[in-house]
């Protein structure tokens, strides 16, 4: 069985002199300049420590408030926050109705098919209002949902998936969307976790050029949550082609039903949006940490919207007259943020593409670009290395014109960088390297797009109000220029912050507090530094290079993991003993798992247990956690108190011959067992 696990010991990853070239910068073109949207230095004099947290008032008044907040920050209780405490609002109004007042013919939500032929379709902030009133309306009469409610939302890249979200927003119901390409243990879980009786989801969708069978999911997500208690009363079903069920799959009377059926008893169904107070939670999303069970991030309503709102405005300078397309999936936070609630907060257009980047072929995002005339493209490095190699020369051949270029997810490498500011950008857009997670609701770390110039390799200094620090181990803290890394932290609240993991605050405050919390009683919020749980190095400039996790979570793609996550699967095959699952390099993805398996005594190593562990994890996660390979090794490198030494597994993954040192292990000659096993020879 699995094993206890101490935290392994990282110290020369997180202390090391980091040595690397400065990079050459860039700076904002003059026309980038003259429209931007943050030109004013004063900005971050106003946004300095002195004048938090009023300063965040200015991010509130971007919305429209039915009543005006008493109490910008209530600090009272750290690290639990309130922000903007006795105002009201709702989020879906923010985002349609406003807009569709001032101008209903603009589009709101552009959304591409991924097969070429099938036409574009513009759905304009009054389309998008008819859908998000008809939708929530059958959300309240047919699924009885509620304020405080929460509804699983597992669905692809279409346009009908914000328009669940907001109409779970316009009711003061959270919504829990699930990443589509997750599998139906993981949606379960989730189902459980947040104790979610609805699940809306699509019969089918594209992906690289197959249409693939979705409701199919949702009968095994039913049955998995049954196993674990919960009851899945009702399953929404959108149709990707209306009128038409593309699923093999049949629907289970009395549980199943086709929302495109059900939309016509509530066609001209108006629902005024719920008032909401500021901080009644918006929505959850899961993500992955050190331990097997993902966690529930949650988002407050009026800090939240404020917070996207105000950071999509002035670094990804959205404006209501700009085509934005993010490429990210809406299942993850950066589509929540920076594809749903910023870009339609601000009353522009947004792009959903439903399928892969490279399909047919890689000239597809700039002809999309062409096509719509879309001004800021934002996605993350392992798309752009994806493009990149599948046709270095192939964004030249369009006409498509970028004014600002968004990546966020993952480091990216600052050849990888200058391939997307000459070729993909034509050396006119500015870049910005977003650096945020899911828990942080919005971007912490990047630079102003106008004001500020661009580093290869580098996300920015702490955006407007946000306040960046490393710390060592002990909490000393490292000073900008001195070339060390050590734990990113942020030294105040912010209105994006997660409120707190849904029903486990304790783990709230022992993953991104205790660390470097010196007084456990102290009610000042200076006391209680946000840990990240990432390694950084800041500059002399107050750049910040991030070197990646330090905790037990990988980044395959842009997509968080977890390691334990991964091991658990593996150790549901019988025959399997042990696991570590390490991030190997890999030149697309950044990193991918690979999968080192210990079987129980007498059981023969087979090809057959190599697919059915790697089957499983693919089961239990989704395929995005599909192990690139799994070996079947004698024996894991464990240190004599029993910790797998999984830097040991890595090195050896990345094919170094020098592993560093393994006279502290208890079994040292397995290491070159592996070695040889793994790199042959
Ligand atoms: C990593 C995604 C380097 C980081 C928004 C972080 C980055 C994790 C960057 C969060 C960036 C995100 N440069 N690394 N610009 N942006 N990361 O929660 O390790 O899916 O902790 O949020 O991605 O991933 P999450």
């Amino acid at each position: 069985m699995a094993q206890a696990r101490e935290p392994e010991p990282v110290v020369d990853e997180r202390s090391i002199e980091v040595h690397w070239r400065e990079e050459d910068t860039y700076q904002p073109r003059p026309e980038f300049i003259a429209q931007a949207n943050l030109t004013d230095p004063d900005f971050y004099r106003r946004f300095s420590l002195d004048n938090f947290p009023d300063c965040y008032d200015e991010y509130a008044r971007l919305l429209d408030w039915d009543k005006y907040w008493h109490t910008t920050l209530d600090a009272s209780n750290p690290p639990f926050y309130k922000w903007f405490v006795g105002g009201r609002l709702n989020a879906s109004y923010n985002c349609v109705d406003r807009h569709r007042v001032k101008d209903p013919n603009k589009t709101a939500i552009h959304f591409v098919p991924e097969p070429e032929d099938e036409p574009i379709l513009h759905v304009t902030y009054q389309d998008l209002w008819i859908r998000v009133n008809e939708f929530a309306a059958l959300l309240r009469e047919f699924a009885g949902v509620k304020p405080g409610d929460r509804v699983t939302i597992h669905m692809p890249m279409v346009a009908e998936l914000p328009v669940a979200m907001l109409a779970c927003a316009r009711l003061g119901a959270m919504h829990s969307v699930v990443f589509g390409g997750f599998s139906a243990k993981a949606c379960a879980d989730r189902m459980v976790d947040a104790g979610s009786n609805i699940l809306i989801t699509m019969d089918a969708y594209w992906r690289n050029g197959q249409l693939l069978d979705h409701k199919a999911k949702a009968d095994d997500t039913v049955k998995e949550a049954a196993a674990h208690g919960l009851t899945v009363d009702k399953v929404l079903i959108w149709q990707r082609y209306p009128g038409r069920y593309s699923s093999q799959v049949p629907l289970v009377e009395g549980r199943d039903f086709i929302v495109n059926d059900l939309l016509p008893r509530y066609r001209g169904a108006r629902v005024e949006p719920v008032s909401m107070p500021a901080e009644a939670p918006l929505f959850l999303m899961y993500t992955s940490g050190s331990t097997g069970k993902p966690k529930a991030v949650q988002h407050s309503t009026g800090g939240y919207l404020a917070y996207v709102t105000a950071t999509a405005r002035y670094y990804l300078d959205i404006k209501p007259e700009d085509v934005y397309w993010c490429m990210a999936d809406i299942g993850w936070i950066t589509g929540h943020s920076y594809i749903v609630y910023g870009p339609l907060s601000n009353g522009t257009s947004t792009v959903v593409y439903e399928g892969v980047p490279t399909y047919p072929d890689p000239g597809r995002p700039w002809r999309i670009a062409e096509e719509l005339g879309v001004t800021i493209f934002h996605t993350s490095p392992t798309a752009i290395r994806q493009l990149r190699k599948a046709g270095p020369d192939v964004p030249r051949r369009y006409n498509h014109k970028f004014k600002l270029m968004v990546t966020v997810g993952e480091p990216i490498e600052p050849d990888v960088w200058r391939w997307y500011y000459h070729e993909v950008g034509k050396g006119q857009a500015v870049i910005v390297d977003t650096w945020w997670q899911t828990e942080t609701g919005g971007f912490l770390c990047t630079q102003a797009p106008a004001l500020m110039k661009m580093k290869p390799g580098s996300a920015g200094p702490g955006v407007l109000g946000i306040n960046p620090v490393v710390f060592d181990e002990d909490g000393r803290e490292i000073e900008p220029g001195s070339g060390q890394a050590g734990y990113l932290c942020i030294r105040n609240p912010w209105p994006g912050m997660m409120q707190t993991i849904w029903g486990d605050p304790d783990r709230f405050i022992k993953t991104y507090f205790a660390k470097f919390n010196k007084n456990p009683n102290s009610k000042d919020w200076r006391d209680w530094p946000y840990m990240a749980g990432d390694g950084a190095v800041i500059a002399e400039d107050g750049y910040v290079r991030i070197l990646g996790r330090l905790d037990d979570v990988i980044n395959v793609a842009g997509h968080r993991l977890g390691t334990k996550e991964i091991e658990n699967a593996a150790l549901q095959v019988p025959e399997v003993a042990e696991a570590a699952v390490v991030a190997a390099h890999d030149e697309i993805k950044g990193t991918v798992p690979d999968l080192y398996v210990a079987l129980h005594p007498g059981v023969e190593p087979s090809d057959d247990i190599k697919k059915r562990v790697s089957d499983m994890v693919s089961e239990v996660i989704g395929k995005i956690a599909r192990p690139r390979a799994v070996h079947i090794v004698p024996d894991l490198p464990k240190t004599r108190s029993g910790k797998i030494m999984r830097r040991i597994l890595a090195a050896i993954s990345d094919g170094r011959e020098d592993v560093g040192d393994v006279t502290t292990l208890a079994n040292p000659e397995v290491v070159e067992a592996i070695r040889q096993q793994v790199q042959g020879g």
